[in-house]
């Protein structure tokens, strides 16, 4: 035990009668294999001077113990070590009260380890403040953990952010693609309607009208989400800007395959239907994309057009199946991506064929404006808090009643 009894004998009884450096003799055992400093001050002499010091002190500072009694602790101070946090430490002394804090300490080597110290007054019979119990702990690894899990979490906002700003550049550019508007035609009224997911979705849609006023209508959605489904829409565009006069919807989705196949898009592909219009007929083909809906006003019935298809960029060669439907005046067609179809209600449950269809049975004599509406409040209600997670696009065309002929 290393107190220096005649010099620091103060003769102050602590917990019982014994006196102080007695008391700590019989807990010297213990405190020799703290892992923690142990530090008592003795706050009855002038600068509060150290009268006793464990093992683990000398180890977490290097200092033998003979070297630091009779002298005040913040001998661990040095240039880094935080000003406001000592003047913390020496209110906290002055006005006799308990504190910790972490204060960045210096060995005897000049090295640094955060020391977290806390302090507790000792009173005696008298309520008067006579010893200091100061308890030192190496909390430097912890802390560089922290700091380390700090650079880390600002890190990950900073590449987040970054992340948030290109997905929001990508689905800008996405919506960009899209036309700005419906075409205007004689014979047929058109409405359209895309509810985005937060990330980019990848559903697309356009039209083509040739100088007959033949419409050609396109809805497609890309394989997965994010950058690589945008970037999948942007080559689409391009190529439906190319091919899209074409008469026959089949090799426009087989020339769009092979050239998606070619870009070397890997594990990206694109659903899509191709919908040619004239006033008495709809051809239509389709790569993967769900069934359409076709309500017939002369029965008042739904019926689905049901094609098949490996979505474009997958196997070049399929053969994709066509049909040619007649169309009658007041006969309304709704095509859509899979986003309503596979949309989830807050239990889970998708919203489904069944439901789409029968919902579009109610409405499909309405205007093509309202149908869509309709379709995205009916979306909205089911989906409830669940928050969007693919885009759910939706394209009415309907037969004009005055015009055709
Ligand atoms: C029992 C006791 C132990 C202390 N141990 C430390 C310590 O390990 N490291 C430290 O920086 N300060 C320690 N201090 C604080 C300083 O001794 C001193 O109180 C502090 O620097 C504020 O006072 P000052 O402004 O007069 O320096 C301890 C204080 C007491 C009373």
């Amino acid at each position: 035990m290393n107190i220096n009894k005649n010099k620091y004998r103060s003769g102050v009884h602590l917990l019982s009668d014994a006196p102080i450096e007695d008391q700590l003799l019989l807990k010297d055992k213990a405190l020799l294999v703290s892992a923690e400093g142990i530090t008592i001050s003795d706050n009855t002499q002038r600068d509060n001077p150290i009268i006793y010091a464990n093992k683990g002190f000398e180890r977490l500072t290097g200092y033998p113990v003979d070297r630091v009694l009779g002298r005040n602790c913040r001998f661990l101070q040095g240039p880094d070590s935080n000003a406001e946090t000592v003047s913390a430490i020496s209110e906290a002394v002055r006005n006799e009260r308990e504190i910790t804090v972490e204060i960045l300490n210096y060995r005897k080597d000049g090295t640094t380890f955060w020391n977290r110290l806390s302090i507790t007054p000792l009173r005696n019979d008298k309520g008067r403040v006579t010893h200091f119990i100061g308890i030192q702990s190496d909390v430097t690894n912890p802390r560089r953990a922290e700091d380390e899990l700090r650079k880390t979490t600002q890190q990950l906002e900073a590449a987040n952010q970054r992340m948030k700003g290109d997905l929001e550049a990508a689905r800008q550019l996405q919506l960009d693609m899209l036309p700005e508007q419906t075409p205007s035609l004689d014979y047929l009224d058109i409405a359209v309607a895309m509810k985005t997911a937060q990330e980019v979705g990848g559903d697309y849609y356009d039209f083509h009208v040739n100088k007959n006023n033949h419409l050609t209508a396109a809805i497609g959605d890309a394989t997965g989400h994010g950058l690589k489904a945008g970037t999948v829409v942007t080559a689409t565009k391009s190529l439906y800007n190319s091919l899209a006069h074409h008469p026959d919807p089949v090799s426009i989705l087989k020339n769009m395959s092979l050239a998606l196949k070619n870009i070397g898009f890997r594990n990206m592909y694109m659903a899509m239907l191709i919908a040619k219009f004239t006033p008495d007929t709809l051809l239509v083909s389709s790569a993967g994309m769900p069934y359409t809906y076709h309500y017939r006003r002369a029965e008042d019935r739904v019926d689905e057009i049901i094609l098949k298809g490996m979505p474009l960029g997958s196997f070049p060669d399929f053969d994709y199946d066509s049909k040619e439907i007649p169309v009658q005046p007041g006969d309304t067609f709704l095509f859509l991506s899979d986003g309503l179809l596979e949309l989830p209600n807050e239990k889970g449950e998708q919203y489904g064929e069944e439901r789409t269809r029968e919902l579009f049975a109610k409405i499909a004599f309405d205007t093509p404006d309202r149908i869509v509406a309709q379709l995205g409040d009916s979306a909205t209600a089911w989906s409830g808090s669940t928050p969007l997670r693919d885009d759910m696009t939706f394209l009415v065309i309907k037969m004009n009643s005055e015009n055709t002929d």
